[in-house]
């Protein structure tokens, strides 16, 4: 019988890096071949990270995943390990589906979907359990602990997101009903094997809210500052105004929930990031006390990208902190990154008018903080490279968005705006790697994450006005 797990090991550690590779990324998480999509079973355990990816080690399409497996001691340095799940029974056939991870008896678990794809079309999904040995590496599989959806759901049924409270397991599954609406649903247990149907978490046509998609993927459900926050991935949303403009979307609804009748109260959906690239997250609580999110640096159906040369395709986001402020989500690098910071370059107290730019550096792995302040008409910052690569980042003062351009690159178009609460002043906190941009704007308010493709090393990056504004700093790191 084919050992696909050694299989896939093999096919990651047959590849030598190619160091013609503009793309391949410095500091974040990429499969060494094939294609990655979510990240899962993202947790601390026993002073460990770890953090597992879905994986296609084979080709570059989506196809029967495997779980792949990273670990490490800080949220930066990921090591990756032997390759924790592959398709290899039954009930996963076609996918070791996305899910979390949980620790029983000190034992590291974990719970994902078991994806089957008959050949007449009918699709199967359980939710299963995986065992880790004393390594934590390899892990033993359990099989199915929930077997079907629900009557009234469809096979679309997946991606669990377990938790503990209370000496009771939780889990929320992403669902669609078969009036085809997106739903998130409650379970929990006793023991980790019986699990019982709570209801519906949310959903759309649910808790007040409108039609809101067909298929509801990869929920999270946590509390949060004494607030209550779900983070879902909803399929089948219109365009609204500078809102939905990927083809998919990932976001939240803040809210109250009721322990004893599970009722969840929540605000309206809010994008979790308003970049092209970013889907799928997942969180976790670290032994500090800190929610950490990771995500997919990519969107489902959008994988023709210049990496498919080199043999891989996506990549995930840097690991965020979320916190609660004025009843909105706020995400912010995690503090351990400061460790790449090297060759620090400052500057303060510039005054930029008349479309007169500021600045040219050089660096393709660059970690830049920029504030403007006093801003008179729209100020942004351009990035350039040799090859006629240009994106933009615009602020227009006079309804506060701001906007990230890419329509003037060889290979993308398209430009992702949202509105911003403070029209005088702007934050910029980015992280530039080698195919991807992570711009944190106003401390944590709005993240915009992209993948770029320049495919010159040196890259400009200027700040301009079409009036006037100051920079009161610009701190520049490269990042090793
Ligand atoms: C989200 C998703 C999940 C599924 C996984 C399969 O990107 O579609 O719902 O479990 O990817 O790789």
């Amino acid at each position: 019988m084919v050992d696909l797990l050694l299989e896939a090991d093999n096919a990651a550690s047959a590849v030598h890096c190619n160091i013609e590779d503009p793309f391949r990324l410095k500091y974040h998480i990429t499969p060494a071949v094939g294609l990655l999509n979510d990240p899962n079973g993202f947790i601390e355990h026993e002073g460990i990270y770890h953090l597992f990816y879905q994986w296609n080690p084979f080709e570059c399409a989506h196809g029967s995943k495997f779980w792949a497996h990273c670990i490490s001691d800080d949220l930066v340095n990921w090591r990756l390990l032997p390759t924790a799940m592959a398709p290899d029974q039954d009930y996963d056939k076609n996918g070791c589906y996305s899910g979390s991870a949980f620790v029983e008896n000190k034992k590291l678990m974990l719970f994902y979907t078991g994806n089957v794809k008959n050949k007449d079309g009918t699709r199967l999904s359980t939710q299963c359990i995986a065992e880790a040995n004393s390594l934590n590496d390899k892990f033993k599989k359990r099989g199915p602990v929930i077997d079907n959806p629900p009557a009234g759901y469809t096979a679309h049924f997946r991606d669990p997101k377990i938790w503990h409270d209370n000496g009771v397991w939780f889990c929320v599954i992403g669902a669609q009903t078969i009036d085809k609406k997106g739903q998130i649903l409650l379970y929990r247990a006793t023991n980790i094997n019986d699990w019982e149907l709570i209801g519906p978490l949310a959903g759309s046509g649910l808790n007040e809210l409108g039609d809101f998609g067909y298929m509801w993927e990869c929920p999270d459900f946590f509390e949060l500052d004494n607030n209550y926050i779900l983070i879902c991935s909803p399929q089948g949303i219109e365009i609204e105004g500078d809102k939905y403009h990927n083809k998919y979307q990932s976001g939240y609804f803040i809210g109250s929930y009721n322990l004893q009748n599970h009722e969840f109260k929540h605000n309206e959906f809010a994008e979790l990031d308003r970049g092209f690239e970013f889907y799928a997250p997942q969180t976790t609580i670290d032994s500090k006390g800190r929610r950490l999110m990771s995500a997919w640096m990519g969107i489902p159906e959008e994988d023709d990208q210049p990496t498919l040369v080199y043999n891989w395709l996506h990549a995930l986001t840097l690991v965020r902190e979320l916190k609660i402020k004025n009843g909105r989500l706020y995400q912010y690098p995690v503090e351990e990154l400061k460790q790449l910071r090297k060759n620090k370059l400052s500057y303060q107290d510039i005054l930029v008018s008349n479309s007169q730019s500021f600045a040219q550096i050089h660096a393709p792995c660059c970690e830049i903080e920029i504030e403007l302040n006093d801003i008179r008409g729209s100020c942004g910052v351009h990035f350039n490279a040799y090859d006629h690569y240009h994106i933009g980042l615009t602020f227009n003062p006079n309804n506060s968005k701001l906007s990230l351009d890419r329509n003037s690159t060889p290979n993308q178009s398209g430009v992702r705006s949202c509105a911003l609460l403070s029209k005088q002043s702007l934050k910029l906190h980015m992280f530039l790697d080698k195919s991807s941009i992570e711009i944190f704007v106003n401390d944590g308010e709005e993240v915009f994450t992209s993948r770029v493709f320049p495919l010159s090393e040196t890259r400009n990056i200027s700040i301009y006005s079409h009036g006037s504004c100051t920079i009161t700093k610009f701190d520049k790191y490269d990042l090793s």
